[in-house]
């Protein structure tokens, strides 16, 4: 891809988000961040945008209870495509300052069903590295089939991408939380992305919402 082709697609993601914050899908995605996301609103178009779009099904790793799983069914049910969402979350508590949750795998599906989505999500109660979640991943995904894979789990992504990068198709989206920050997964994910990006399997596509890293993946 020549520079000027490249730096022409970023602008367009851009111009795009800002098309998106103007139209119905914002109020909607609102409703789901303020009940059920971390993420910055900005985060959650991109995610509903490349579920619509992108040519592929949506691998999710930590959903948390379902903020970033409802912009993705939404953005599928949208698509001119069928596509599978697969969705791993370990599950446990967590005391979070606006949006805790004692039991996150039972919230999860809570929140799938109150934003009419369940149907659409397989989940997984697991982690993503356990052989369990890894032979269902399999069951579901194939070669190359995976269009959008978001990871805001743990500080490991490169741990994910090593076990899944062969079911990511090329030009996949992918989509990286904590990237910067005081958070302390941002220091291992930061190096690890960046390594990938300098040996040409991840391309950049910019920094949006507190932070999350946007790009995609070349096979
Ligand atoms: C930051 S939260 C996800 C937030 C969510 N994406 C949102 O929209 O708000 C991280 C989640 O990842 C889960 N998690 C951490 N490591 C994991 C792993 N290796 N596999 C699966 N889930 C994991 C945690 O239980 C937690 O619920």
């Amino acid at each position: 891809m020549s520079e000027s082709v490249h730096t022409e697609d970023v602008l367009n993601l851009m111009y795009q988000l800002t098309e998106y914050r103007s139209q119905e899908i914002r109020q909607r995605l609102e409703k789901v961040g303020s009940a059920a996301s971390m993420l910055h609103l900005d985060v959650l178009l991109l995610i509903y945008h490349f579920a619509k779009f992108a040519p592929g099904n949506v691998l999710e790793i930590g959903a948390y209870i379902g903020g970033s799983t409802v912009a993705a069914a939404f953005g599928a049910s949208e698509s001119d495509t069928p596509k599978k969402i697969i969705s791993v979350e370990a599950g446990g508590g967590l005391k979070h300052r606006r949006i805790p949750s004692r039991n996150i795998f039972k919230d999860l599906k809570k929140n799938l069903a109150r934003f009419g989505v369940s149907e659409s999500v397989a989940l997984i109660n697991g982690y993503s590295f356990e052989e369990t979640t890894i032979s269902a991943i399999r069951q579901m995904l194939g070669h190359g089939e995976v269009g959008l894979f978001i990871f805001d789990a743990d500080g490991n992504v490169r741990r994910d991408l090593d076990c899944y990068g062969d079911l990511l198709a090329d030009g996949c989206w992918l989509v990286i939380d904590d990237y910067f920050g005081p958070c302390v997964k941002a220091v291992p994910r930061q190096a690890q992305v960046n390594e990938l990006v300098a040996a040409g399997r991840l391309v950049p596509f910019g920094f949006y919402g507190w932070s999350t890293w946007v790009g995609q993946w070349r096979t």
